[in-house]
């Protein structure tokens, strides 16, 4: 099922969109080229971030957000001073 989500087209949404309810697919990632480990992301939200052995955020599992955590992951990327982490949603 994870793998069928991947292959479907995925837009970005600005993180000031409060267009979805929920029940819609969504997922996060960092941009690991943007991220510079100042750790908002995993401290915010630490149920969807993590970070690596140097302190970069990194998504946990596939960066799927689980329903009614989409609030939470808008929270993260709008306190990302890198803005390196993008919300996804499946169209
Ligand atoms: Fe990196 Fe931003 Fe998190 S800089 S550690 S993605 S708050």
């Amino acid at each position: 099922m994870g793998c069928e989500l991947l292959r479907r087209p995925l837009k970005l949404l600005p993180f000031s969109n409060h267009g979805t309810d929920g029940n819609q697919a969504v997922k996060v990632q960092i941009d690991s080229g943007r991220c510079q480990g100042h750790g908002r992301c995993y401290d915010l939200v630490p149920g969807l971030f993590g970070d690596d052995d140097e302190g970069y955020g990194k998504v946990l599992g596939d960066g799927a957000v689980p329903p009614g955590q989409e609030r939470q992951a808008r929270l993260a990327v709008a306190n990302c001073p890198e803005r390196a982490i993008d919300l996804l949603e499946e169209v």
